[in-house]
């Protein structure tokens, strides 16, 4: 039986939008964008992904990579790296970005999300969740950055979207988050 290392470690449970493209994606090199303590990324690789997990949180890292270390788990990967440097050196299948482009400067985000495009193979995948700010819903959260109405679709034009919605949530505090969510196939 599989253990479910995000609760021996005490961690979240994996993203939910994680859990749902794993219904999608077959296991491949997959990396995980701002990987924090690693939910996503043990989860993932408990499912037989092949994955490469990064953030700039040098203490995230460091306490993923002690789990690595206690499980003698061989395809999880922890790396500290500045996402904002847009230069990945690798090719992947799958590559998730979860709640994390907001954090980024803004005036890298295009560069960020046209290294991802172009480091995933051909009929590979990138998952996307990320804070929205439009007319109708400002974002309340003064994030470093927020998408607009329609930019992640446009910029992934060409891409198969196999799920896109700019949905609005509710916060705790009755404050109301839009959100992009897109889960798109890069043409093979
Ligand atoms: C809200 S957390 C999201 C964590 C994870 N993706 C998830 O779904 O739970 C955002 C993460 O992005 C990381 N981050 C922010 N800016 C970054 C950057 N420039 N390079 C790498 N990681 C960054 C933060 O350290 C943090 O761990």
């Amino acid at each position: 039986m599989t253990v479910d290392l995000n609760n021996r470690y005490g961690l979240n449970p994996a993203h939910s939008e994680v859990v749902d493209a794993c219904n999608i994606v077959e296991p491949c090199d997959t990396l995980d964008m701002g990987c924090s303590n690693g939910r996503n990324a043990l989860y993932l690789g408990q499912l037989g992904f092949n994955v490469v997990a990064i953030d700039a949180n040098p203490s995230a890292i460091d306490m993923l990579q002690s789990i690595i270390n206690q499980e003698s788990l061989t395809n999880v990967k922890a790396q500290v790296y500045d996402i904002n440097c847009a230069s990945l050196d690798k090719d992947y299948g799958f590559i998730a970005c979860t709640v994390t482009l907001m954090f980024l400067d803004p005036v890298r985000v295009n560069a960020v999300i046209a290294d991802m495009q172009a480091r995933t193979l051909p009929g590979g995948y990138n998952l996307i969740v990320c804070a929205m700010s439009t007319e109708e819903h400002p974002c309340p959260v003064r994030f470093p950055f927020t998408l607009n109405a329609g930019q992640l679709r446009e910029t992934y034009e060409g891409w198969e979207f196999i799920k896109y919605n700019e949905d609005v949530g509710t916060m705790h505090n009755g404050a109301q988050l839009q959100f992009a969510t897109m889960l798109a196939r890069k043409p093979r």
